[in-house]
């Protein structure tokens, strides 16, 4: 029958666990691909100011949910609401699976990535671009590194929450950071690394279109992994005696840092290369190599190898948070194991990425599967568009709503109260309720309007904004 539910060792623990959650591809894949096609600082700006003042209140209210309930998203939203409630949560654990599916796609290349450094002649190519477009259409290769990434993250998740997750993160993520810093202090002293730092840092806030908030606000949901209740879930896990409101903060500060370095990383490299930054998602995979090239036939591949390995890591604690969303829906709601649960869930998920690893130029239908908004779609990026773009905003707008107009602020701040006995009457709390109330919904749910007739009608509303 049902198993005791895990805990965090202590408060680092959580930290280290949310924070892995957190940094991953988002920051370092996906960020700089999305400043550069929405127009560097200006998007930079807006970011930061959604991740701060809208994303990290409703990170508090995700965790103090997840503590108070002791439960998976399905479960949060059914014991502090009810049946139709739960529904929101279900759909979370749902976004969850589909994110994974194609997440998982992109660590497999760089996991490829960090073979083909290290073993192979990846950094003997004249043009990295058409490496990057050959590579991901070969089926082979990206089929046997997803589906190992899977694995290994399957067998992480069955370790469960504190000896699989929190470990890895504390020990491999300052490696991660000090490389990137490296990187940094190489990129800017090469020719043009001063156009990138004027793209990244100085914003032109006449390339701003309602496009480019709301590509921000998606952006920031996905990287500080909200929206569906992964923090729900790894705030199941956290001990009455936590800080909610610091935890928040410091998870969403380590993010935004990591996300704002791997900008400070690649556009001096893009201009040095005269690469376009609206390049799209093959941007970092196709910028950095170059480098790396640079760096000699000795230690290029040594460097060039580490950094992509550190990334397969950094993305590895993030596929473990996606995992254990849907493990722990199965392991509270059923009567199933954890491993029972993690087999057969990996084994699906893997299967509904497949479409997304062939939709990248292997099987033409699926590469151009279809069209709307003025634009085809690939497979994949119907899926970021649907479960990631629209998903995790609409569900952060829910969960704003539900905190505030069902649960209502107040039982949030009880729970919130347990470990920070200041917390009441306090500016902290203040803010908490005003963006948990008011901004949140109205913002948010704007946006999610905004953009889903954007996308799929193809109308930009808020025009020049
Ligand atoms: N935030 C992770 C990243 O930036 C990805 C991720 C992990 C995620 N768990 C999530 C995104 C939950 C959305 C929801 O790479």
């Amino acid at each position: 029958m049902s198993e005791p539910r895990g805990t965090f060792s202590n408060r680092l623990g959580f930290i280290a666990a949310a924070a892995g959650s957190a940094i991953g591809l988002g920051n370092i894949w996906k960020f700089p691909y999305e400043v550069g096609e929405n127009g560097g600082a200006a998007f930079l700006v807006i970011y930061l100011l959604f991740a701060f003042l809208i994303c990290m209140p409703i990170m508090v209210g995700e965790i103090s949910m997840g503590r108070n309930t002791r439960s998976n998203p399905y479960g949060a939203f059914k014991k502090l609401g009810n049946k139709n409630w739960a529904i929101v949560g279900f759909s979370g654990v749902l976004i969850g699976v589909f994110i994974l599916s194609f997440y998982n796609v992109v660590a497999g290349w760089a996991f490829g990535y960090f073979l083909q450094i290290s073993f192979g002649d990846l950094l003997q190519q004249s043009d990295y671009s058409a490496y990057f477009s050959n590579y991901v259409a070969n089926v082979g290769d990206n089929l046997i590194f997803s589906l190992a990434f899977m694995i290994l993250t399957a067998l992480i998740v069955i370790a469960g929450v504190k000896k699989g997750i929190e470990r890895w993160t504390k020990i491999l993520m300052p490696l991660l950071i000090a490389l990137i810093v490296g990187l940094i202090i190489y990129g800017i002293t090469l020719p043009n690394a001063s156009q990138g730092l004027e793209f990244y840092l100085v914003p032109d806030f006449s390339k701003v279109t309602a496009n480019t908030y709301y590509m921000a606000l998606s952006q920031a949901f996905f990287s500080l992994s909200l929206g569906m209740g992964a923090i729900i879930t790894y705030g199941s896990y956290i001990s009455k005696n936590d800080n909610i409101i610091t935890s928040a903060a410091l998870v969403t500060t380590a993010d935004a840092l990591i996300a704002f370095m791997a900008g400070l990383m690649i556009f001096p490299l893009v201009f040095f290369q005269g690469i376009e930054p609206a390049e799209g998602p093959g941007l970092v995979f196709v910028s950095l190599p170059a480098i790396f090239e640079a760096m000699g036939p000795t230690l290029g591949p040594v460097i060039g190898g580490s950094f992509f390995l550190l990334l397969c890591f950094a993305a590895l604690t993030s596929t473990v948070s996606l995992l254990e969303v849907p493990t722990a829906f199965l392991t509270d709601e059923t009567s199933w194991s954890r491993k029972k649960s993690v087999i057969g869930l990996a084994a699906v998920i893997f299967v509904l990425g497949l479409p997304s690893m062939l939709g990248q130029g292997a099987v033409s239908w699926l590469t151009e599967f279809v069209s709307y908004g003025g634009e085809t779609h690939s497979f994949m990026g119907v899926v970021i568009d649907v479960f990631s773009d629209v998903g995790l905003p609409l569900g952060g707008f829910l969960i704003s709503i539900f905190v505030a107009y069902k649960w209502k602020v107040q039982r949030a701040a009880d729970e919130i109260e347990k470990g920070n006995q200041k917390f009441r009457g306090s500016l902290s709390e203040k803010f908490f309720n005003i963006v948990i109330s008011y901004v949140s919904p109205v913002v948010v749910g704007l946006m999610v309007i905004v953009i889903f007739l954007n996308k799929f009608v193809g109308l930009d509303l808020l025009g020049g904004l």
